[in-house]
């Protein structure tokens, strides 16, 4: 992450930062484990943090809609052990040695345990929501994380299918990425003994913030260096994974141009000799430009959902959010 970036983060974390401190120590005790192999490798996930997004989001919209109630950071704490998990299970799928600049459990241990590992952080995240005794979260998230689970096998089915279109693509996306930001607003709003109708209006925030979160991130996978993003880039081209500026691209390109990439899609990509090449096309047929163009006008939507809110500084920090996730791949696309 740039300084520019971490500034961004901050802002938006400010009015949450005790509840953030908070989840850290939560996250810490509940990923403690006295099997030595566990241990260890919890100790690795919780060497290299992630950005803890989801839980803000849930902080923040609690806080916009009322106030975050006592059971907040235990409900952060569940959702972001579901995001875990489910990148415990994607790097298995994607083979990803890094994130988080960090090597993966799926390489430092393999895919056997870095699926196991999920599933135990999935266990621990639903016998958290069940000990609160809070049903309506516990149903909530457990449908989004069948929706997340759902979108990622559909992924894996339509590998290499040059065929898949943006409303597809949407679709897709929204399974796997925005359901959980979804639903993380929406716990926010149930916690604070939200009304239905700003409950509906944190879930469509969160909705169109985790469309616009997976395009910049689809976006970065064909713009950025893997040091940038702490993750290997080229590999949604490179593993057959068709996303918004791919897609774009093809539909705009004639024939020929569309036909040599297409055939490098499906098969005989290297990514050494193909890549400039790969990235070229995508930029010369539009799909860079389309791409975030669809990540600003979500933002956009995302922050038009918040006009039905009482002003406060967390309902400006969600404001904030919407502009971080658009802004922080802004200057890759120039
Ligand atoms: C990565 O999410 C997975 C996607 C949905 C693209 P994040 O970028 O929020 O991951 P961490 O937790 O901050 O590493
Ligand atoms: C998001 O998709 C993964 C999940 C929702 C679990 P990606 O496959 O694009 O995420 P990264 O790029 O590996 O973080
Ligand atoms: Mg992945
Ligand atoms: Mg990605």
């Amino acid at each position: 992450m740039n300084g520019e970036d971490i500034r961004a983060l901050q802002g938006f974390r400010s009015p949450i930062r005790r509840e953030l401190d908070r989840l850290e120590e939560r996250l810490s005790c509940l990923i403690d484990s006295d099997t030595p192999m566990i241990g260890r490798i919890c100790e690795q996930i919780a060497a290299s943090p992630g950005k803890r997004i989801r839980p803000a989001m849930l902080f923040l919209a609690a806080k916009s809609d009322g106030g975050a109630s006592e059971h907040a950071v235990d409900a952060g704490a569940a959702i972001e052990l579901v995001h875990t998990a489910s990148l415990l299970h994607d790097d298995v799928l994607d083979d990803h040695e890094t994130r988080r600049g960090s090597l993966t459990v799926y390489a430092s241990w393999g895919p056997k345990l870095s699926t196991l590992m999920g599933d135990l952080l999935y266990s621990k995240a639903f016998s958290l929501l069940a000990e609160m005794g809070r049903h309506e979260l516990l149903g909530i998230l457990s449908a989004v994380t069948h929706e997340m689970s759902v979108g990622e096998i559909v992924q894996y089915q339509l590998r290499h299918d040059i065929t898949v279109n943006e409303e597809r693509y949407m679709e897709l996306i929204f399974r796997k990425t925005a359901s959980l930001f979804s639903a993380a607003c929406e716990c926010g709003a149930v916690l604070s003994g939200s009304c239905n109708g700003s409950r509906k209006s944190l879930s469509g925030f969160g909705n169109r913030l985790g469309l616009a979160f997976q395009i910049t991130d689809d976006l970065f996978d064909y713009l950025a260096v893997d040091e940038g993003i702490g993750k290997p880039t080229a590999s949604d081209f490179g593993d057959g994974r068709v996303t918004l500026p791919l897609l774009t691209s093809l539909g705009n390109a004639p024939a020929a141009a569309r036909e040599r990439v297409g055939g490098l899609f499906r098969c005989g990509f290297d990514r050494g000799k193909h890549w400039d090449e790969v990235v070229s096309f995508v930029r010369e047929y539009g799909g860079i430009e389309y791409a975030i163009g669809r990540a600003r006008d979500l933002g956009k939507e995302a922050k038009a959902f918040l006009l039905d809110l009482t002003p406060s500084p967390s309902r400006d920090a969600l404001g904030m959010a919407a502009d971080y996730v658009v802004g922080r791949v802004e200057p890759y696309c120039r």
